[in-house]
């Protein structure tokens, strides 16, 4: 494999827990190329969510290396600069701001760059179309169906280009055919936008939607194939 077209690089990362009676990542291995849409599945405590915070440097491992969009997160000191440029979260919970409307919420990640108000309103609105909420704009996500939310939360995650969607059981809060429709915008948007997409999930429908079906156990990888 051309090592140019990968945008994952992980290479034995461990991570310990309550000073190491808990080995979260025991050795983890995981390549990802560029535009690859790759799904997780593993039990509970197997270390998905873990992984999903390494790549995202949401937290620093204990050993191994891990290289993601050509940065070595071992070594970085610009992790904040890192994440807000190259990666956008999906987690189960929306985690939307109550008190701030459906397009200030989308803007939030842009607050970190240099737009300026006009643009960071045109990117935040051309995303809340692609997702179809565009009359929903001036709304405070209260008053939102789970499945908005979740729409809302995937604009925001898009909103600074990211290279890679960090999607943590995505649909896990949904009924199945909200859960559905979530996971098609997810798809189109990976295509239509030439994102990475790594998505937790524990339903196996799921996860063959993906190109890519990695499966985690105790930490490690334990399969890794292409989905049928
Ligand atoms: N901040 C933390 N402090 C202590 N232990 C933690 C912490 N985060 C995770 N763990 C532990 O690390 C292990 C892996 O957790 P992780 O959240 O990665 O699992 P998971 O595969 O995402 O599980 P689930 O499917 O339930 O979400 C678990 O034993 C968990 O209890
Ligand atoms: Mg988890």
């Amino acid at each position: 494999m051309n090592n140019n077209n990968l945008i994952i690089k992980i290479n034995g990362l461990k991570k310990s827990y309550d000073n190491g009676k808990i080995k979260a990542l025991n050795g983890m291995d995981l390549e990802v190329k560029k535009g690859e849409f790759v799904s997780i599945m593993g039990p509970s405590g197997s270390g998905k969510s873990t992984l999903l915070n390494m790549i995202g440097a949401l937290d620093t491992a204990d050993e191994g290396s891990i290289e993601v969009a050509g940065i070595d997160l071992m070594k970085t000191k610009k992790l904040n600069k890192f994440r807000s440029k190259e990666i956008g979260f999906v987690f189960q919970m929306h985690n939307l701001i109550p008190n701030l409307s459906v397009i200030e919420n989308v803007q939030i990640p842009m607050f970190e760059t240099k737009a300026t108000s006009k643009e960071m309103h045109d990117r935040a609105f051309e995303l809340l179309k692609s997702v179809d909420l565009e009359d929903k704009v001036d709304q405070k996500p209260t008053k939102l169906s789970g499945g908005e939310r979740q729409r809302v939360a995937i604009a925001r995650a898009l909103v600074n280009r990211p290279s890679i969607i960090l999607a943590d059981e995505p649909t896990g809060a949904l009924d199945s055919k909200t859960g559905e429709v979530i996971l098609n915008l997810l798809k189109d948007l990976h295509l239509k936008e030439n994102v990475t997409l790594v998505m937790v999930t524990h339903e196996p429908y799921v996860g063959n939607m993906a190109q890519r079906l990695v499966t985690v156990l105790d930490g490690k990888v334990q399969s890794d194939n292409p989905t049928p």
